[in-house]
């Protein structure tokens, strides 16, 4: 499973691309506007820090004006993932930006019925929205299962799930396990996926026996 970090925070991003582990990031409008910057210089900065897909969100409803902002935005650099919302006039300009070749995140997914339309909109990515759908008491992670399982009925099909508003790191176990492509984690989730007290406890024991030695090795 792809690792792509949910964030615009450069020094967040920075950080966990050092680590050689992350394979793309994606923005929304909300994480923009916390961002404080322009989108444009800031999608700009993050494709120059990553090489996997960036994705980029238009702020338009409507079909051509959608389709003017995934230009723009697809011009930043090659690794631009335009995001559209899963709605008609998004899938509209899904179906015309990939026919253009230009990769697309379809987002704000929450059934399987729209999951289908947005590969037949050609995305390159769906985003099933987990958290979300558990924060109204729904499972989440189950629509991630059905997404996966009826795309898998489609071999022909070119769209990853990309599970989205992951809340934990039970989230990104349990999307693994469901066969998704791609796990979109807040950076404070990926750190969390490193931490295991019995490593600690046991390194810790390395670290004193070894020094018992008084060994080094270089
Ligand atoms: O950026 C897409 C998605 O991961 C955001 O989810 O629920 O944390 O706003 P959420």
């Amino acid at each position: 499973m792809k690792f792509f970090v949910d964030t615009a925070d450069v020094s967040e991003i920075k950080d966990l691309a050092a680590t050689g582990l992350l394979d793309g990031v994606t923005t929304n409008p909300s994480l923009i506007a916390k961002s404080g910057r322009k989108i444009l210089d800031v999608i700009s900065e993050i494709c120059e820090l990553v090489d996997g897909p960036v994705s980029a969100e238009v702020a338009a409803t409507d079909f051509e004006t959608m389709l003017k902002e995934g230009q723009k935005l697809s011009k930043i650099a090659s690794n631009v993932t335009v995001k559209v919302p899963l709605t008609v006039d998004g899938l509209k300009t899904c179906k015309a930006l990939s026919d253009d070749g230009i990769m697309v995140n379809v987002t704000l997914c929450f059934s399987a019925n729209q999951a289908l339309l947005a590969a037949k909109a050609g995305a390159s990515f769906v985003s099933p929205f987990v958290g979300r759908l558990d924060d109204i008491g729904e499972d989440g992670m189950f629509l991630i299962e059905d997404i996966v399982g009826i795309y898998d009925n489609y071999p022909s099909l070119g769209t990853e799930v990309l599970a989205a508003s992951i809340r934990h790191t039970a989230h990104v176990l349990a999307a693994a396990k469901a066969g998704a492509h791609v796990a979109t984690i807040p950076p404070n989730v990926i750190r969390q996926l490193y931490n295991h007290p019995l490593t600690d406890k046991g390194l810790e024991a390395f670290l004193a026996d070894w020094a018992s030695t008084g060994q080094s090795i270089l």
